[in-house]
């Protein structure tokens, strides 16, 4: 099948390249030309795993381009998603939808027969109305252009497994059996085939699926941190308590993750466009609990702040500490609203001198927080620190030795964000090592 996919940020980029794999022949459109320039040479403007091997692949096999051109993306096909991003608007907890309604914009007057416009962006529910009203504003053939909902359930770091092999499609459509019905089923055959859950919905409920599965997401690692916040009261042990929780199956252990709490550029970003939507639409009640969700994630980046004060002696200001970690999570250069980074911009607010060490994401943090100092090998960027903080878990930060670690730095010191450290292997080599909802000392 011909389709297109406009916007190749982390969504779009993974779409057109995994539509390439299925076998279609695809044309992604980015209006950015250094990015553009980047995908048809066959790289990823971001790192995420395999992406650039599938990019090199199928730019070569003539599968896959990329345009600035919204001309040629209208010329090229009949089915067009739409992956552009929603970030959160500057001026408060509304999504800015600029970049989803200058893409229908831009491509409307492009469209001049029967065409198929399928939403995969995060937006909130009752924005396909607002697409229709545009298309027949702009476009000459409005009557025969269908708009569909098919939202993406991609995580960082397993985007293209998440694509090629999902939990669940879920397409939402004007009504039974339309043509958008026919191309979608037909886009995604293979994957269908493989037995995957398809849900088939109304447009409103495609859109909501993803505000809803986000914002459980958000509450689920929310409410494991509101525990470790009891057990911090009580000295009791998160990470045992979530082990014991997620053996009951309907509670299950995936997302049940104590520690800094979440980030990125969705989790956060959705709870509060899912709230301000809800306000809008009179419902802000039924959402209320997820300002708690948001303030509950928010303190544990505060509790680190407060922990990194005491292991510091009562004050921050001109100590050494090295953060392990500016990715929002491991195996991707994502920064955007990234916990580690939060954490390490504040502690420099007060007057500590801060090493950040990251494997992928240094070349973003760097331009990003010009006032904090970046080393690349985390042994390097440790010697002669007061604190370690383990804040991002690259699974390599498991493997370093403590041991002679422990001789290169000032205090052999660290506090474990995440709790993916051995607590008995860094105190048998000589730290002093405190996790977040952890007791101080081990079980005797
Ligand atoms: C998230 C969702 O998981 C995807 O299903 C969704 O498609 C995507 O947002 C999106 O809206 O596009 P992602 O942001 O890539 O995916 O990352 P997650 O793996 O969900 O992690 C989000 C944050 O929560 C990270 O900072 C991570 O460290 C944190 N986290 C995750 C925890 O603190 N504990 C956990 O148990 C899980």
């Amino acid at each position: 099948m011909k389709l297109t996919v406009i916007g190749c940020g982390y969504l779009g980029a993974t779409h057109a390249a995994s539509m390439a794999e299925l076998g279609h022949d695809v044309l992604g459109m980015d209006c950015d030309m250094a990015k553009v320039a980047d995908l048809n040479a066959g790289k990823a403007p971001f790192y995420e795993r395999d992406l650039d091997d599938l990019l090199a692949e199928h730019t070569a096999s003539g599968r896959l381009r990329f345009t600035a051109s919204y001309a040629e993306a209208a010329a090229h096909a009949d089915l067009h998603f739409i992956g552009v991003g929603t970030p959160q608007s500057k001026t408060g907890n509304a999504y800015d939808l600029g970049q989803v309604f200058t893409a229908v914009r831009q491509l409307a007057p492009r469209l001049h027969g029967p065409a198929v416009i399928v939403g995969k962006s995060t937006v909130p529910v009752g924005t396909v109305p607002r697409i229709v009203d545009i298309l027949r504003e702009f476009s000459p053939a409005a009557d025969h252009i269908e708009v569909a909902w098919n939202p993406e359930f991609l995580r960082e770091s397993f985007a293209i497994e998440d694509t090629l092999r999902p939990d669940r499609i879920v397409m939402g459509f004007a009504g039974q059996h339309t043509r958008a019905e026919t191309l979608l089923r037909q886009c995604y055959s293979k994957i269908i085939d493989a037995g995957t859950p398809t849900i088939v919905t109304d447009l409103a409920t495609a859109e909501l699926v993803k505000s809803a599965a986000n914002a459980f997401l958000a509450t689920k690692i929310s409410f494991i941190n509101a525990m470790a916040e009891v057990c911090e009261a009580t000295g009791a042990d998160v990470m045992e308590l979530a082990e014991a929780l997620g053996h009951d199956t309907r509670i299950g252990r995936r997302g049940l993750r104590p520690g800094l709490g979440f980030g990125g550029g969705c989790l956060p970003k959705d709870i509060r466009g899912f709230m301000a939507r809800a306000n809008e639409l009179g419902a802000h009640q039924a959402l209320a609990f997820l300002r708690e969700v948001d303030a509950i994630n928010n303190r544990r980046r505060e509790r680190m702040i407060d922990l990194a004060r005491e292991q510091c002696d009562g004050t921050l200001t001109g100590k050494r500490i090295t953060i392990w970690g500016a990715a929002f999570k491991p195996d991707t250069d994502d920064i955007r609203d990234s916990p580690a980074l939060h954490v390490a911009q504040q502690l420099h607010q007060h007057g500590a001198e801060v090493t950040v060490s990251d494997p992928k994401a240094l070349d973003t943090a760097r331009k990003t927080f010009p006032e904090l100092d970046f080393i690349d090998d985390p042994i390097t960027a440790a010697e002669g620190t007061d604190l370690l903080l383990h804040l991002t878990e690259w699974a390599q930060y498991s493997q370093i030795d403590p041991k002679p670690l422990a001789t290169r730095v000032t205090q052999p010191k660290i506090i474990d964000g995440r709790g993916t450290l051995d607590p008995t292997r860094w105190r048998n080599a000589g730290w002093t090592y405190r996790a977040l909802g952890r007791p101080n000392s081990p079980r005797s």
